[in-house]
């Protein structure tokens, strides 16, 4: 392939340079210009970034056939259930997590899944040799698996073996290892992983093949080039867990074809990855008997109700007391001290205040704030609160306790686990009368003062 000309685009106006400028000429916007293939006269590279339909007559949107995608399972039920029901065709999915989360293993076991479905299937490995994935196969006890392996990272060969053998689904383990050499740019770079993400996303569309990405996250947490490839792709999956614990999450963040928020449980076996069918108390740690500065909540992710252990410790600090937490929001911490505070009279200004979300799970729905503040309170106190105990709802700055979403699925899954005694928000509660749930105790609260009152009286 002939070498083009490279040009310097801005990311956020589009405006180009023909050199790197620090701040972009047109829009003055700084640190926005990355390396691109200038526009061919042909302008079909124009359309590099357009990922979805091509172009089309204008149409009365009552008039235009709704089509339903259709779906081919994996055949792994968990990694369904976040695709929004499997792979679709044409698709581009983006996977991203911590080196040794499991992005190989788990698209080794969905490619074998789906070529023994008859799906084919291509596998092209950066990252690996051919050795190497046939070794990761053979540990997965997957012997005889026909996936095809491809060990490449020029774009352009990928490129042409998609067109060649015209796979149903490929994987491109991962992204950060394809470089195209039509720019100067190193491998890994926001300009390679731009440009080789937006030819592959082309190609995709163009041959009706599913495409998936796999992403490596940086230090800081975020997928290099991430706002580029997340808006470019259909679908983008995270795992999550840490590396320490043998459960694994993956979490749909953005999907064109399904829910967003649903998650995949996994646990992380000798031979590969376990879908984990009935999550809701894995997060859950073992106490015989109930210890101070923990709570335990009922999150709903995505359509699941899980039950989370939240853990507190609030110890003596010193002149600048530290907040730290793990699995939630750091501000919304110091708000909902600073509510403690002011509306239940609990004061924790000179304390350091360590929160944990058992098991690695990121929470970032705010109906886990009354659990914090339950076992933020606890621990300061060092009283435990009751035995079978849970609590849920979103807390306010006025003090008021909001209700959550759907709390009558929650309750029940809390109810289902063995749980006893419920503090919740009012509107989430049942009806007047029913204040039980099959052996569930359930106080409905509006303030947080008055849940502080409730746990006093359950001691
Ligand atoms: P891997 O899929 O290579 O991670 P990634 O592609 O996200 O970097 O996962 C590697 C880790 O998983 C490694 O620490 C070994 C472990 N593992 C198992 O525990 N069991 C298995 O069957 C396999 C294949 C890997
Ligand atoms: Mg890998």
């Amino acid at each position: 392939m002939a070498k083009e000309k490279t040009v310097f685009t801005c990311t956020e106006c589009g405006g180009t340079s023909p050199r790197w400028l620090g701040k972009c000429p047109a829009c003055e916007a700084w640190n926005t210009l990355v390396e691109t293939v200038a526009e061919s006269s042909s302008g079909a590279a124009r359309n590099r970034f357009a990922p979805l339909a091509g172009s089309a007559a204008v149409a009365v949107l009552a008039d235009i056939e709704a089509a339903e995608v259709a779906r081919t399972p994996t055949g792994i039920d968990e990694l369904d259930r976040v695709l929004g029901g499997g792979i679709v065709e044409g698709g581009v999915v983006l996977i991203g997590g911590d080196p040794g989360i499991g992005k190989s293993t788990l698209l080794l076991q969905a490619l074998d899944g789906l070529q023994r479905a008859q799906v084919p299937t291509l596998y092209v490995t950066g990252e690996e040799s051919g050795a190497q994935v046939a070794l990761r196969s053979r540990r997965l006890g997957l012997d005889h698996s026909q996936v095809k392996v491809l060990a490449e990272i020029q774009l352009e060969k990928i490129l042409a073996t998609l067109a060649s053998s015209q796979p149903a689904v490929a994987v491109i383990d991962s992204i950060q290892t394809v470089y195209s050499d039509q720019l100067t740019s190193a491998p890994g770079s926001v300009a390679q992983v731009r440009e080789c993400a937006a030819h592959l996303t082309r190609a995709a569309k163009a041959g009706g093949t599913t495409v998936v990405l796999v992403g490596h996250v940086t230090k800081e947490g975020a997928l290099a080039g991430p706002r580029v490839l997340e808006h470019m792709v259909d679908t983008v999956l995270y795992f999550e867990g840490d590396t320490h614990s043998s459960f694994r999450l993956v979490r749909a963040i953005k999907n064109r074809f399904g829910a967003v928020n649903e998650i995949g449980v996994f646990a992380m076996t000798e031979r590969g990855l376990k879908g984990v069918a009935n999550p809701s108390a894995i997060f859950l740690s073992q106490h015989s008997e109930p210890v101070p500065g923990s709570c335990v909540l009922v999150t709903l992710e995505g359509t699941r109700p899980m039950l989370v252990e939240i853990q507190a410790l609030v110890d003596s600090g010193g002149p600048s007391p530290r907040r730290l937490s793990v699995g939630l929001e750091r501000d919304r911490l110091a708000m909902l001290l600073a509510v403690l505070h002011r509306h239940a009279g609990v004061a924790c200004m000179d304390q350091d205040v360590f929160v944990n979300a058992v098991g690695g799970v990121r929470i970032s729905e705010p109906a886990a704030d009354l659990a914090v503040m339950l076992a933020i309170t606890s621990s300061l106190r060092g009283r435990a609160l009751p035995k079978g105990f849970l609590a849920f709802g979103e807390v306010g700055l006025a003090g008021e306790v909001r209700p959550a979403p759907r709390g009558q699925e929650r309750l029940r899954e809390a109810a289902k686990l063995g749980f006893s005694v419920a503090v919740v928000p009012r509107a989430n509660a049942p009806k007047k009368g029913s204040r039980e749930l099959e052996g569930l105790t359930i106080h409905p609260v509006e303030r947080i003062e008055e849940a502080m009152e409730v746990v006093r009286g359950l001691a």
